[in-house]
């Protein structure tokens, strides 16, 4: 589609030779009880051209779902796309079992019945497949839908918030697509940009505030927003939640998974057209969307140039303002919420990744890329949380190109990057942010109210093509209860645990099958405190554990070890 996508960007520096089309608002379901369909359909991006597609309740995208804080969801999603597929609720805060991850595959004619309730703040989330190796391909055939929480904090403010009226959601997506016109996932040609669906897109908006739910829902294209004319626009919320007071922003840099909500000021501009633009000629390289996608302009990426939206500076959105609505919002509040971050001094624990190509050397830009040595494997659980902990992530990027990190179940709050503190856009609550090319970065949040044993959260690069196969740069996490359930359970007999009592300096843990891996161990003291935690990184014998004693008191604990598929608990006794 190079030629075409040429003609129609050189189109838009003459604004209104090409035609615009006004953009899709995806229908809205405002209930607790949620039925999605999932199905294979055509659409046309392209006039008079049909393309493959999989939506939900329709040909493309979703419907966007309103919901509340508090709300108790029953939703049933039926997947008629004649494949597996997962649905997930991304940056809520819900069950692991309901969370949609890789585990929780919906088969072919099968439908899943999630239920949980909402617990997040009012923001702007999204739902999206979330299938092992095939997730870019399931959203970028177009299965994704909104969510929009509010809650009582967000309905006291005087904000736009009448959908579709004053307050529009917008998908931006860039998409690839071959010559017939079908959509290419896992490519680097992603040169069609569209909106909602919407290529070349139009939208009236009123001479007043309103308020735009930015999405970028690309596979793997950072966008940096701003609008024409260099006009000034309010950030009022990140992922997770409202900022405490608005951002006068010119420039908003949004990598993929990541939304942003900002308010313009249309008020004195009727008759007149405004373009939400991507000044991506402005992004540093080493970020996919630059002109180099690589930190040095040898490291070629397959398939990445020419693309007429690398580097350049184009059109997302043409907004044509018209006469105001009936009582329209015509001020900006200047107080908006009061959410104290996390304070470093609280953190329980550290948690250290490091992000490293697979193969070093020129073509390292292709992937795949390791997180902590490893890529993702259903059957290996990379760490376990103890449920409450306040952690910080630190992240080391020792690849040419910057990885947006999502963690599911949790918003965090970004400590510093390159050791200096956030810019002001990425102060808020987050689940998703690009951590730099040859740099650093920390993050700070807790892990709250779920566990589950058994069924893991998710964290990864929100490049889709990184986070899928073959080696997916992806981890899966624990939430465990480590005081629920304490008892002297009997040693299953393939374990051992010995010298127990013990008045010595260490003692040992063996499990019978040596493929069986011990990933983890807490000991407990019978307060149910932790008085130790810890995560085995490399051990000589996968199946034996020798851990310190002589560091605790006289008394009774409990041991948890942690395996890939189990978890042992077995009381013992240190005597002095
Ligand atoms: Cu938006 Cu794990 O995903
Ligand atoms: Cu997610
Ligand atoms: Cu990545």
């Amino acid at each position: 589609m190079k030629s075409q996508l040429l003609t129609y960007v050189l189109c838009l520096t003459f604004f209104g030779m090409l035609s615009q089309s006004p953009i899709i608002i995806p229908g809205t379901i405002e209930s607790t009880n949620v039925n999605l369909t999932l199905q294979n359909s055509t659409f046309q991006f392209f006039s008079g051209e049909d393309t493959s597609t999989m939506g939900v309740n329709g040909p493309v995208l979703g419907p966007t779902l309103i919901v509340n804080n508090g709300d108790n969801m029953n939703i049933n999603i039926t997947n008629n796309l004649g494949e597996d597929t997962t649905i997930h609720w991304h940056g809520m805060h819900v069950p692991a079992a309901s969370d949609g991850g890789p585990h929780t595959v919906i088969g072919a004619g099968q439908t899943w019945n999630p239920q949980f309730q909402v617990k997040d703040k009012a923001s702007t989330y999204w739902y999206h497949p979330h299938l092992l190796n095939q997730t870019d391909e399931h959203v970028s055939k177009g299965v994704s839908g909104f969510i929009i929480v509010r809650d009582t904090e967000e309905a006291a403010l005087n904000l736009p918030r009448t959908y579709g009226v004053d307050d529009f959601p917008l998908a931006v997506q860039t998409k690839s697509f071959d010559n017939s016109y079908q959509i290419q996932a896992n490519v680097n040609d992603d040169d069609v940009l569209m909106v909602n669906a919407t290529i070349n897109g139009q939208l009236d908006v009123p001479a007043q505030v309103v308020r735009l739910r930015l999405l970028n829902g690309s596979s793997q294209r950072t966008f940096n927003f701003g609008l024409t004319a260099n006009r000034t626009f309010q950030l009022i919320g990140t992922d997770g939640g409202l900022l405490n007071a608005p951002v006068t922003l010119t420039r908003l840099p949004l990598s993929p998974g990541a939304r942003a909500e900002v308010l313009v000021d249309f008020t004195t501009l009727q008759g007149q057209s405004i373009h939400l633009m991507s000044y991506a000629s402005e992004l540093p390289d080493a970020n996919y969307g630059a002109t180099y996608p690589g930190n040095s302009p040898n490291k070629p990426l397959d398939g990445y140039n020419p693309n007429a939206l690398n580097g350049a500076d184009f059109n997302i959105l043409q907004m044509d303002v018209v006469a105001q609505t009936a009582s329209p919002i015509t001020t900006i509040p200047t107080t908006l919420s009061n959410d104290v971050p996390l304070a470093e001094v609280t953190a329980d624990e550290t948690r250290p990744f490091t992000f490293e190509p697979l193969t070093p050397g020129l073509q390292q830009l292709n992937g795949d890329f390791s997180i902590n040595n490893t890529t993702m494997d259903m059957n290996v659980i990379n760490e376990t949380v103890p449920l409450n902990n306040t952690e910080i992530w630190t992240f080391q990027n020792n690849s040419a190109i910057a990885h947006p990190f999502h963690i599911h179940d949790v918003q965090f709050y970004i400590l510093d990057i390159n050791g200096n503190p956030p810019p002001p856009y990425l102060q808020g609550r987050k689940d998703t942010f690009l951590v730099p090319s040859g740099g650093t970065a920390r993050f700070i949040t807790k892990f709250e109210d779920y566990f589950d044993e058994t069924i893991p959260y998710m964290y990864h690069c929100h490049m889709l093509k990184h986070e899928d196969a073959p080696a997916g740069m992806m981890g899966q996490f624990l939430v465990v209860d480590q005081t629920a359930g304490l008892e002297d359970l009997e040693l299953p007999k393939d374990a051992i645990l010995y010298p127990n009592p013990s008045k010595g300096t260490y003692m040992t843990v063996r499990l019978q099958k040596p493929s069986e891996t011990i990933n983890a161990y807490s000991i407990i003291n019978q307060l149910g405190q932790i008085v130790q935690n810890q995560k085995i990184h490399k051990n000589k014998k996968n199946n034996t554990l020798t851990f310190p004693i002589f560091q605790l008191a006289q008394g009774h604990y409990f041991i948890k070890v942690f395996t890939q598929d189990r978890i042992i608990t077995k009381k013992f006794t240190k005597n002095h």
